[in-house]
């Protein structure tokens, strides 16, 4: 694990414990005080009190109709509507039946069925029902008198579901206090720790990946300082980390590029010098050997018909290898003394179509070129003459084919600037394990070739700050294609790697 890894994770567990430890302090003592006012003694009083009060009430009820049934009992008005006979009493004890809270009133009398005044009915599951049986003293004709009354079931099942709903569980917690404060700290500090651990193990997570793409950048600049230009870096992901690696890789192909371009640069003109050497060498004994050849095929006057013969063929071929030998020093003496480039802003289908004028004898010939005007800063001398050469090298290998001959020339804008201008063919194309290759100079697949066509256009394109590929063709054949910077990148003038 690295120091960036750790960091993180002590930056992430940090976050995570500070709130929640703080949040912890802070509703440790809420809780202590919301427990205090909850669990208050006066709390319980008061619900104990309320208890008390069902208690006293019945109490009270019962003494009430007791008191009731007492004075009723001992009261001169039943003695005598005793003693007027059953109507009087029936009289008398109708309108007590029918006070609330009171069922019936019996009195039993020494023989005979007794004498039972209702009330209206009473329901066992409305009401709670209770009596008190007097004996009666004074009372003639009767020994009892019963008193039944009721209490609203309503009352008592009020009283019960409070009980079981706050009393009781309040008293549970009143008498669990303690505890209650030590399980909130526990699961308190439970879940701190569980917050903790989560976060340490996420940042873990997210650091390893952190540091292992970072790695991967450091180890792919690495690799590129040390030489490896042809080093990259997987750019996953779509953040920034991405969007550096993807910058990374940018600048490893410029550098790549680059340092081709400087490469290839330096080899061609390493083999302009020798070309410029070669031509020299070869130029200046030529007018010699052909006027020695001259001389001597004039200045025989003898009569020897097969020394003469012998003589004339020697004569023929050495004046047309000289002037193979002489095409040849042009040839090199061309490639050799390539101007520097010289830009100015040119309309390149104004450019590519001068081309295909100058080459109208060509088989096919023809030109695909937007209608607004495609700009770049190019030597137009240079430029023409590159094209010229993919335009010979084209009808060349178009003649290799039974295909109709075409030759395409054709200008495609760059949505940043600059263009493309693509030679399009109907040859053989070239096979994708050369295509490198051909742009060395001396290379060539033609008995006639030089392999300098394609050299001098390479080198054209990169004074230009250009570059050119060759690709298949849309068509079948083969399609080289230059790209050409916009006008403000391309060197104001190119450095020349002349000698
Ligand atoms: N349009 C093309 N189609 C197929 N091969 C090509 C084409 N242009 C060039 N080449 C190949 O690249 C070689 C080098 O071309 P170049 O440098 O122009 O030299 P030369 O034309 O003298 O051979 C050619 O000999 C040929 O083999
Ligand atoms: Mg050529």
């Amino acid at each position: 694990m690295n120091r960036l890894a750790l960091k993180l994770i002590a930056l992430l567990v940090l976050l995570t414990g500070l709130p929640l430890a703080v949040a912890w302090w802070q509703s440790g003592t809420l809780f202590e005080r919301t427990l205090g006012a909850g669990l208050n003694p006066v709390v319980g009083t008061a619900l104990q009190d309320a208890v008390q009060i069902y208690g006293d009430f019945v109490a009270s009820e019962k003494a009430r109709q007791r008191a009731v049934a007492r004075g009723l009992a001992d009261s001169r008005a039943l003695a005598q509507a005793a003693a007027q006979g059953r109507p009087a009493l029936e009289a008398l004890l109708r309108p007590i039946a029918a006070q609330p809270r009171v069922q019936a009133v019996t009195l039993t009398p020494l023989a005979g069925p007794p004498l039972r005044v209702a009330g209206p009915p009473m329901p066992a599951d409305a009401w709670l029902l209770d009596g008190e049986t007097l004996p009666l003293t004074d009372v003639p004709g009767y020994t009892h008198l019963r008193f039944e009354y009721g209490l609203e079931r309503e009352i008592l099942t009020r009283f019960e579901r409070m009980e079981a709903d706050v009393i009781r569980p309040f008293a549970a917690l009143a008498a669990d206090r303690a505890n209650l404060a030590d399980i909130y700290a526990y699961s308190f500090v439970g879940s701190l720790a569980v917050a903790v651990l989560l976060a340490g193990l996420i940042a873990v997570v997210v650091g390893r990946r952190l540091t292992r793409r970072l790695s991967r950048l450091r180890e792919g600049m690495a690799r590129v300082a040390s030489g490896e230009r042809g080093a990259r870096v997987e750019p996953a992901g779509h953040d920034e980390l991405a969007d550096l690696a993807r910058g990374f890789n940018d600048m490893a192909q410029r550098l790549q590029d680059s340092h081709a371009r400087v490469q290839y640069l330096t080899q061609v003109s390493a083999w302009q010098g020798i070309a410029r050497r070669l031509a020299h060498e070869i130029k200046n004994p030529l007018t010699p050997i052909l006027l020695a050849i001259q001389q001597a095929h004039n200045a025989y006057k003898g009569d020897d018909p097969r020394y003469q013969r012998t003589l004339d063929t020697a004569h023929e071929i050495i004046e047309q290898e000289v002037q193979t030998l002489k095409r040849l020093v042009e040839h090199f003496s061309r490639f050799a003394k390539l101007p520097a480039v010289s830009p100015t802003p040119e309309d390149l289908s104004a450019v590519v179509s001068d081309v295909a004028s100058a080459n109208a004898h060509i088989a096919g010939i023809e030109v695909a070129t937007p209608p607004a005007p495609v700009m770049a800063a190019v030597d137009k001398g240079l430029l023409r003459q590159a094209l010229a050469n993919l335009v010979k090298n084209a009808d060349e290998a178009n003649r290799e084919t039974d295909r109709v001959p075409a030759v395409q020339l054709s200008v495609v804008p760059l949505a940043g600037g600059g263009a493309w201008i693509h030679v399009d063919d109907t040859g053989p194309g070239v096979p994708p394990a050369d295509r490198e290759r051909v742009f060395e100079p001396y290379v060539t697949g033609k008995h006639d070739g030089t392999g300098l066509g394609l050299a001098i256009v390479k080198k054209i394109v990169l004074d230009h700050g250009g570059e050119i590929t060759a690709a298949d063709a849309p068509g079948g054949g083969a399609r080289f294609s230059i790209r050409l910077p916009p006008v403000a990148q391309a060197p104001s003038r190119a450095p020349s790697q002349e000698t």
